[in-house]
């Protein structure tokens, strides 16, 4: 099978990485790619965001199947101007990628299918923002309608902050604070039979102790050994059905993969958003533990057979990825910085820990930093200890100056 993956970052550099290792595909091509993709892809220019551009280069390339990463393009409709070329495509249409795109939208649609999820109010008034805000009280809880990379949310106890940042947003969400550790769930699905992965926590602050601001995300580990077992049934049954089942209903079927961002509360699971791609970096973790060959099983989602594919089988290993991260992330990063250290972690440190790159470039032989997310290492291992100590070993190695990278990624979690 020949593959395409459009998109850029560490999700893109994983998936590409588990294709390349899957006996299914014969030629694995990326668009447009980074310095680390293109050690296992063939790396082509183009516009993510222009579905015509996306269509032709699958076409030329003879692609049979087009994997889209990223929620930019998605929303902007170029899984359909694949779909339309007649190549199956792994990825929402614009329609059903609104999920991800408006807050509201997705209100909206838990709403109608009975899916637990913070009590909200959809504001476009300065008076409706000050009702919402006193409604609910501290912490607050403010959300940018609107696609925001991770970094349209504010939480904070300081309402002057909150009301700020709501009259910056053109439509907000002001919703109710929920307790609890958090979770992230992805499915596989054709818009009707829905096949869950296997779960995974992400580190949303930037610094240690879930401090500091709100990021794309810091890191990620899997499994969770905290964790009810009988999680991934319950989301099965009170999120991801019903959600796929009301959007198919409403004629605006989910292909491609569904994201629920939870919140594990004392009066049981909430969904925090819905993410209409993987995440970035759980992908890291969770395709590290995946045991079933990928191609197979996003050509049947894209084909609407998902319900002849088999349940996804796990390796028994934990995985721990840790992002480092430019200069002054997740405000204006810094770029233009030489990575350096690639090499030792490939000598000292594979197959168990590996360097996923996200915003890398190759500037002559140098490979140097291209953005905020620079790249995330991660590290399997036979529990989370020992998958975290290999996380941090390979980290250790990398050198970019003015970098930082959180310290305490999955530490809780393996008991220290
Ligand atoms: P989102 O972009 O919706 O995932 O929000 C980013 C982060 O903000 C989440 O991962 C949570 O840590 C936090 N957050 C979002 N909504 C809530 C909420 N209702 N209660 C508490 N924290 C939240
Ligand atoms: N890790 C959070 C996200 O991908 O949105």
């Amino acid at each position: 099978m020949k593959v395409l993956v459009i998109g850029g970052g560490a999700r893109e550099h994983a998936l590409c990485r588990s294709l390349s290792l899957d006996p299914d595909v014969t030629a694995l091509h990326c668009a447009p790619g980074n310095a680390g993709i293109a050690e296992v892809a063939e790396l082509h220019p183009v516009d993510a965001l222009d579905g015509a551009a996306v269509a032709r280069l699958a076409t030329g390339l003879e692609a049979e199947l087009v994997v889209v990463g990223p929620e930019a393009p998605l929303v902007a409709g170029v899984a359909d101007a694949v779909r339309a070329a007649g190549i199956p495509c792994f990825g929402p249409s614009e329609e059903a990628a609104l999920l991800e795109g408006s807050k509201a939208f997705a209100k909206d649609v838990m709403a109608a299918a009975g899916v637990p999820t913070a009590r909200s109010y959809v504001c476009t008034t300065h008076e409706e923002i000050d009702e919402a805000l006193d409604a609910f009280g501290a912490p607050y809880v403010v959300k940018d309608d609107g696609l925001a990379a991770g970094k349209g949310v504010v939480v904070t106890d300081d309402v002057e902050q909150a009301r700020a940042h709501a009259r910056s947003c053109d439509r907000v969400v002001i919703e109710e604070y929920l307790d609890g550790p958090e979770v992230s769930l992805f499915a596989i699905t054709d818009g009707t039979t829905v096949l869950p992965l296997t779960p995974a926590q992400d580190f949303k602050r930037a610094l240690d102790d879930d401090q500091g601001p709100n990021t794309g995300g810091m890191g990620a580990y899997s499994p969770l050994p905290w964790a009810d077992p009988k999680l991934v049934d319950e989301v099965m049954a009170s999120v991801l059905q019903p959600t796929v089942d009301e959007l198919r209903r409403r004629g605006t079927p989910f292909q491609g993969l569904l994201y629920a961002g939870l919140a594990i509360t004392s009066r049981g699971v909430r969904v925090i958003e819905f993410n209409a791609r993987f995440g970035d970096p759980e992908t890291q973790v969770v395709l590290a533990r995946l045991r079933t060959p990928l191609a197979r099983v996003l050509l049947h989602a894209a084909n609407g057979t998902l319900d002849s594919e088999p349940p996804l089988t796990w390796h028994d290993d934990a995985a721990v990825t840790v992002v480092v991260a430019s200069h002054n992330y997740p405000g204006t990063p810094r770029t233009g910085d030489p990575i350096e250290g690639l090499d030792e972690v490939a000598a000292k440190d594979a197959p168990h820990a590996y360097v996923l790159h996200a915003g890398t470039r190759r500037d002559g032989d140098a490979v140097v930093s291209a953005g905020g997310r620079v790249l995330s290492v991660t590290a399997t291992g036979k529990d989370l200890a020992e998958a975290r100590e290999r996380a941090y070993a390979a980290v250790g190695r990398i050198r970019l100056d003015g970098s930082h990278h959180r310290t305490d990624i999955a530490r809780k979690a393996a008991g220290e």
